[in-house]
Formats: structure tokens, C-alpha cells, sequence
């Protein structure tokens, strides 16, 4: 919270010259004791960018968000915002707002006199801070509950509360650490679109960490993906859904069916079935992996240009689940051996098909959609 109270920080980006990349992160090492926590992470944002830091507990997300706002100061490596060196800098002297999961706010003190926390701080006359903290009140719906006390509120006006109070000093950085994930799950799908839309109206840069890759392709603008202190892939979320750069980012954002084969002119196998890519670049007889999403499974009547073709195979349902706005299938095949084949079939191409358990019909994995990575990757 330091940062909310260093004093007229916020009018430091305004002067700076106006670069494409507001924060530019380079070659930024952690390590506690022999372990390595970020390794080698190079990354630059643009100025009103929303970026996602996306992966598994203890990637090292945390550590990069902290690292940027001088509260875990790196190991090796720099850091920039606005064209200025920050790597040394105090969090005091850098120029952020801060959100964490656990709300933060000070129980003793009422919602007006939190989020005037910061403003106290840089001394400006009360009635402008009066003014001010009313607005921020508006600007997050929660102008009623002026005089309540944390203990009052809901862990999403709670939350509401804590950002109003991270963005009160017009930070030229806002940082948010899981935000939303303490919450309910209806509460945290409303506030995902509150928080977006008071992002774009702020037009404030701004980092999320998060570990829900749903949250992550909703709100992003672009993804960092980590894994073990490194930055596994970085992109839009559609990029980063549709060409994952490795096996892990396919496996960690959405689902996938995976399974060894061999790259063989432009094709791999599936037990028998030859399926066609559109990947290039791997060379005869290598040994990959190959994924495909189970939404990219597409269903066709049992005699549908049969399983002469490539890309196509008989497949029998062997268990079906309903999910509420789709249903999700086990198939079988011979062609596939033991293992089976989950895919996700819309209401409308169920009833179409007549589809249940125990069906028969022909599935197509179009080329465009098999994923192949090198094995090992
Ligand atoms: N102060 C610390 N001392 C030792 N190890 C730490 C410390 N803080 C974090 N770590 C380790 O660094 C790794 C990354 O942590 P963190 O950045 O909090 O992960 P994430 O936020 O992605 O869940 C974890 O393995 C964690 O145990
Ligand atoms: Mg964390």
C-alpha cells in the first residue's frame, strides 16, 4: 500500500515522453536460496494495456507482480515504467495501485475514510478529497455505503471498495493479485465485467494475476503464460487459445485430448486413422504429441463419407454427461484401440443426430484443428 501514499506520483508518467511500451520488463531473475523463482522473464506492455498473468500455483506470478511493484525486489534484471529505470526504486517511489485477494481494507476505519486513505497521504485540502472520494463511491456503485464499515459489506463490495482505494491517486500502473477469487462464483463473473469496463473507461495499464484461465481469456488483452518462473507463451487470448506454443499452455487453457504419434508428411496417426495437419515446420519421423479440444470434435451422421477419408473415423458413445449447454461425449473406436475420445457436441447437433449412449456415427478432426507439438515440450 505504499504506493498509494507517495505523494503527486501520478502525474510522474504524464511528463514522460510517450513510448510504445509504458512497463518494459528485461531479463528479471528471482531466486530464494537455490531455488529459482523467475527465470530469465522479459516482457514489455503497452501504455492502457490489461494483461493477464496466467498459470499454476506457484509459477511464480506473485513474485513478477511484486517484483514490478518494489515489494520483492529481483535478484537480476530491470525494470521500466514510463521510460524510467524503477529497478531500485522503493515501492514508495514507484507509481502503482495495488488489489490483493484478501481485501485488505482496514476494519476500524469506514468505506469513505478507506478509500480517502491514500489521498490523506499526498495532502491535499479535504474538501477536493471529499469530492474525489464521492466519485470514486459512484464510479464503482457503491455510493450508499459511504459510512459502513468493511465488517458491513460483502466480500464483493468489499473488493469494490479495495480498488476504488487502489485507484484513488490516479496510479499510472494498477496491479491486481487474484482479485476476484475469494469470491462467490456469480459475484466474480459480475465483477470481471465491472472491473474490464472500469479498466477501459480509466484507461489505466493494468496487470492481473489470476489462475482461472476463463478469468484470463474474458478480461485480457493479452496473456502472459508461466510455468515454473518462466514465461511460456505470451498472446491474445484467442492466439493463445487457437496456437498454444506448447503442450503445457494447451493443457493448461482449456481442455484437450492428447496422444503420441509420429509426424509423417504432414500427418499424424491415431491408432489407425491418418489425420492431416496444418502445422508446419516438423520434420519426417519425429516423435510429438498430439491435442485436440474436445469443442473441435465434429459429429456427422454414421454414414457420413465413412472412415475412408482422413480425418474421419467411426467412433461408437460410450458414456455421455450433461452440461448444461452441451453435451459431453466418450467415444470408442477400434481404429482408436483403448483409449477414448471426449468431445464436447452442442444441443443442436445432439438432437439433430438423434445422438445418445450408444450411438453410432462418424467424428471429424479437421486439420486446422490438431495441435502437434514436438514430444517433450
Ligand atoms: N519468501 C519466499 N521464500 C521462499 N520461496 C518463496 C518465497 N515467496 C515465494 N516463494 C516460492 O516461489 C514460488 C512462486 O511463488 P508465487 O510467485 O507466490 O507463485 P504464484 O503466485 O504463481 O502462485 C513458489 O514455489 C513459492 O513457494
Ligand atoms: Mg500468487
Amino acid at each position: 500500500m505504499n504506493a498509494m501514499t507517495s505523494p503527486n506520483l501520478s502525474n510522474v508518467s504524464e511528463t514522460m515522453p510517450v513510448t510504445d511500451d509504458y512497463l518494459r520488463i528485461t531479463n528479471l531473475w528471482k531466486t530464494y536460496g537455490d531455488f529459482v523463482a523467475l527465470q530469465d522473464v522479459s516482457l514489455r506492455i503497452a501504455r492502457g494495456e490489461f494483461i493477464c498473468f496466467l498459470g499454476p500455483s506457484g509459477c511464480g506470478k506473485t513474485t513478477l507482480l511484486r517484483a514490478i511493484a518494489g515489494l520483492e525486489p529481483q535478484t537480476g534484471g530491470q525494470i521500466s515504467q514510463g521510460g524510467r529505470d524503477i529497478s531500485n526504486l522503493p515501492a514508495s517511489q514507484r507509481d502503482y495501485g495495488i488489489v490483493f485477494q484478501s481485501y485488505a481494507l482496514f476494519p476500524n476505519l469506514t468505506v469513505v475514510r478507506n478509500v480517502a486513505f491514500g489521498l490523506e497521504n499526498t495532502g491535499r485540502p479535504k474538501a477536493e478529497i471529499t469530492r474525489r472520494v464521492a466519485e470514486l463511491l459512484a464510479l464503482i456503485g457503491l455510493p450508499d455505503k459511504a459510512d459502513r464499515y468493511p465488517a458491513q459489506l460483502s466480500g464483493g463490495q468489499q473488493q469494490r471498495i479495495a480498488l476504488a482505494r487502489s485507484i484513488a491517486i490516479n496510479p499510472g500502473l494498477l496491479l491486481l493479485d487474484e482479485p476476484l477469487s475469494a469470491l462467490d462464483a456469480k459475484v466474480r463473473v459480475h465483477l470481471r465485467h465491472e472491473i474490464k469496463e472500469l479498466q477501459r473507461k480509466l484507461g489505466v495499464t493494468t496487470i492481473m494475476v489470476t489462475h482461472d484461465q476463463e478469468e484470463a481469456l474474458s478480461m485480457a488483452d493479452r496473456i502472459v503464460v508461466m510455468n515454473h518462473g518462466r514465461i511460456e507463451q505470451i498472446g491474445t487470448p484467442t492466439e493463445i487459445y487457437r496456437h498454444p506454443a506448447s503442450l503445457f499452455v494447451a493443457d493448461f487453457i482449456g481442455e484437450t485430448n492428447r496422444f503420441a504419434s509420429q509426424y509423417q508428411q504432414g500427418a499424424v496417426k491415431l491408432g489407425s486413422v491418418v489425420l492431416n495437419t496444418d502445422v508446419p515446420g516438423q520434420t519426417d519421423g519425429t516423435a510429438v504429441m498430439v491435442a485436440i479440444r474436445p469443442e473441435d470434435i465434429l459429429p456427422h451422421s454414421a454414414g457420413h463419407d465413412a472412415a475412408s477419408k482422413p480425418n474421419r473415423l467411426p467412433v461408437t458413445i460410450s458414456a455421455q454427461e450433461f452440461l448444461g449447454s452441451s453435451w459431453r461425449m466418450h467415444l470408442r473406436s477400434d481404429a482408436l484401440g483403448e483409449a477414448p475420445l471426449v468431445a464436447n457436441f452442442s444441443m443442436n447437433a445432439v438432437r439433430r443426430l438423434d445422438l445418445s449412449e450408444g450411438s453410432r456415427l462418424t467424428v471429424e478432426l479437421p486439420a486446422e484443428r490438431v495441435l502437434v507439438f514436438p514430444k517433450g515440450s
